[in-house]
C-alpha cells in the first residue's frame, strides 16, 4: 500500500495535497516539504493534550460545573520565583507550575543562557530538580557554559538527548519542577513519520510535552528557533498551544537584551525585562533608563528625553532629530524607533501651528538605544526635538518632556504621569514639560516633587515658547 503524504509548509504549518512553490496561506516561497501523513498518533496525542488541558482548566476543585462569579476563589496559586526579578515580572510574577512557555530569539542572543542562569540557586524547589534537556549541545559543552556562569547547583540536571521518548522517560523518573527543552526543533519522536525539525514533529512533540506538563505539574520551557523574518519557526499553532510566548531580542552590536511576552495566559504582555550580556552571563538591568540615557550628547540641538511606559514601568529614552536643508526635490524623511506617519503628522503640525518652514529640509528622527516608542506620550518630545534641531538650539539637558500632540497643536493628557515623573526625579532631572490637563490627576495621585519643576502646557506653541525662546 502506498503511504499517504502531504505537503506541509515549514513556516505556517498549512498542509496541501500537492507541492507548490509558494505557500498560499503565509505567502512564503519554497517552504512546502513532503511529509508522511500521520493520522493515528497525531490524533491520539492531540486528544490526550486536550484532556490534560481540560483538566488544567479546573483549578483545584474536583467539581466541574458552572460557578457563580462570587463563589470562585480569587487567591492566586503558587508560583516559583526564578533567579531574575526581570524574568519573574515578564512571566507575570514567577513560574506557574504546569505551564508551558515558549521562548524564541535569534541564534546567539542568549536563550540557553537565560534559562540556565534563571534557574540557578533556587531554594523554593526543595527536592524537585530542574531538568535541562539539550538536543544541541553535549553535556560537556553545557558544563563549560555552566562553569562560566558560576553555576554549582546540585539539583540542576543536564541531559543531552533529542529523542522524545527518552526525554519523557527521564521526566517521569526524576519528576522535575522545571523542564527546559533546548530546543523544541531538535526533539524527535519515533511515532511521527517525518524528519526531525519538520512541522509535524515540532507540533506533535509540543502537544505531548503539554500533556506531561499538565499531568505531572512540570513547568516546561521550550526554546524555539526563529525564521528569517523573526517569528518562531514551525507552525503558528505552536504559539496557540502554549500558555506563554516570550521573545528575547537585542541588537547584535550591543550587549543589551530585551525580553518581552507576546502572549501570556498568566500575566500582562506589556512587561519587558532588560538584561546585559557580560563575561559572566546575563545581568539584569534594574534601571533601564540609565542605560538608555548613558551616551546622551550634552548641549546638542535636537535631543530630548521622553518617558514611555513599558508595562508597569516608566522608561526614559532619548529622541533625536536632525533637520537639515535639502537639495532634493522630495526631501528625505527617515525614522527609526518611532512611527513614520506619526512623525509626518508632527511635521505638519509644526509647519502649520508654529510657522516653521520644514518643507525644504531632510528630516531624520531616531530613538536611541534600539527601543521602539509606540505610545503617544512621546509626541511632544519628538516635536520639540524637531524644533530644537531646526533652530539649532539645544534644550536644557535636565528636561523631561511628555505629552500627546493633536492635529490642532493641542497637548493632550498622558497616563501615569506620577510614575514618569518619579523616574525622572530619580535620575536627576530638574524640570518637566507636561500636559496641563494631566496636572489635576497628578495632584490626586499624591505625587510630591522634591526638586523637579513641573510646567503644564496647553499647546505645542506654549511648550516651544517655554523651552526654546
Ligand atoms: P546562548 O545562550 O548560547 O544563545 P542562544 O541559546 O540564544 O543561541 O548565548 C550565546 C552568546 O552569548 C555567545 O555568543 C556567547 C555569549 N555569552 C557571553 O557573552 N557570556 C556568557 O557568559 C555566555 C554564557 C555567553
Ligand atoms: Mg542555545
Amino acid at each position: 500500500m502506498k503511504n499517504k503524504t502531504v505537503f506541509a509548509c515549514q513556516n505556517c504549518g498549512a498542509q496541501f495535497p500537492k507541492w507548490m512553490g509558494k505557500c498560499p496561506d503565509c505567502q512564503q516561497w519554497n517552504t512546502l516539504v513532503e511529509e508522511a501523513y500521520a493520522e493515528q498518533p497525531a490524533t491520539a496525542a492531540q486528544a490526550k493534550g486536550h484532556a490534560a488541558f481540560r483538566q488544567s482548566l479546573r483549578d483545584d476543585s474536583a467539581e466541574n460545573r458552572p460557578f457563580r462569579l462570587d463563589e470562585i476563589e480569587e487567591k492566586e496559586g503558587f508560583r516559583f520565583p526564578t533567579a531574575y526579578a526581570e524574568l519573574n515580572r515578564v512571566l507575570g510574577g514567577g513560574v506557574v507550575p504546569g505551564s508551558l512557555v515558549l521562548i524564541g530569539g535569534d541564534p546567539g542572543i542568549g536563550k540557553s543562557t537565560i534559562l540556565m542562569q534563571g534557574f540557578t540557586g533556587l531554594k523554593e524547589l526543595r527536592d524537585r530538580p530542574i531538568l535541562y534537556v539539550s538536543g544541541e549541545e553535549s553535556a560537556k559543552q553545557i558544563k563549560l557554559r555552566a562553569a562560566r556562569l558560576g553555576m554549582k547547583d546540585s539539583n540542576f540536571l543536564v541531559h543531552a538527548e533529542n529523542s522524545f521518548e527518552a526525554i519523557l522517560e527521564t521526566v517521569q523518573k526524576v519528576k522535575p519542577a522545571i523542564l527546559i527543552v533546548d530546543s523544541i526543533q531538535t526533539v524527535f519522536s519515533t511515532q511521527v513519520q517525518s524528519a526531525p525539525g519538520s512541522v509535524s514533529q515540532v507540533r506533535e512533540c509540543t502537544a505531548r510535552l503539554m500533556v506531561t506538563a499538565k499531568t505531572l505539574g512540570v513547568a516546561t520551557f521550550l526554546v524555539g528557533h526563529v525564521t528569517k523574518d523573526g517569528s518562531i519557526a514551525g507552525p503558528k499553532v505552536l504559539e496557540h498551544m502554549v500558555d506563554t510566548v516570550l521573545y528575547f531580542e537585542g541588537a547584535t552590536h550591543n550587549a543589551y537584551r530585551i525580553l518581552r511576552a507576546v502572549k501570556n495566559r498568566f500575566g500582562s504582555t506589556n512587561e519587558i525585562g532588560v538584561f546585559e550580556m557580560t563575561q559572566a552571563g546575563l545581568r539584569e538591568v534594574t534601571n533601564p533608563s540609565e542605560i538608555f540615557l548613558q551616551e546622551r550628547p550634552v548641549n546638542a540641538a535636537g535631543t530630548v528625553v521622553v518617558s514611555a511606559i513599558e508595562g508597569s514601568r516608566p522608561i526614559l529614552v532619548e529622541v533625536q532629530a536632525l533637520v537639515s536643508s535639502s537639495n532634493l526635490a522630495t526631501p528625505r524623511r527617515t525614522t527609526l524607533g518611532i512611527d513614520h506617519n506619526k512623525v509626518s503628522l508632527l511635521i505638519a503640525v509644526i509647519e502649520k501651528k508654529l510657522g516653521l518652514p520644514l518643507y525644504g529640509h531632510d528630516i531624520f528622527v531616531n530613538v536611541a538605544g534600539g527601543i521602539r516608542l509606540d505610545e503617544p506620550g512621546a509626541d511632544l518630545g519628538a516635536a520639540l526635538a524637531l524644533a530644537s534641531s531646526h533652530r539649532n538650539k539645544p534644550l536644557n539637558p535636565k528636561l523631561l518632556v511628555c505629552g500627546e500632540v493633536g492635529l490642532t497643536g493641542e497637548v493632550r493628557r498622558v497616563s501615569q504621569l506620577d510614575l514618569r515623573l518619579s523616574e525622572a526625579e530619580k535620575l536627576g532631572f530638574e524640570s518637566a514639560i507636561v500636559p496641563k490637563s494631566s496636572l489635576e490627576a497628578l495632584e490626586k495621585s499624591g505625587f510630591k516633587p522634591r526638586k523637579l519643576e513641573i510646567h503644564g502646557v496647553r499647546t505645542l506653541g506654549e511648550a516651544v515658547e517655554r523651552v526654546l525662546s
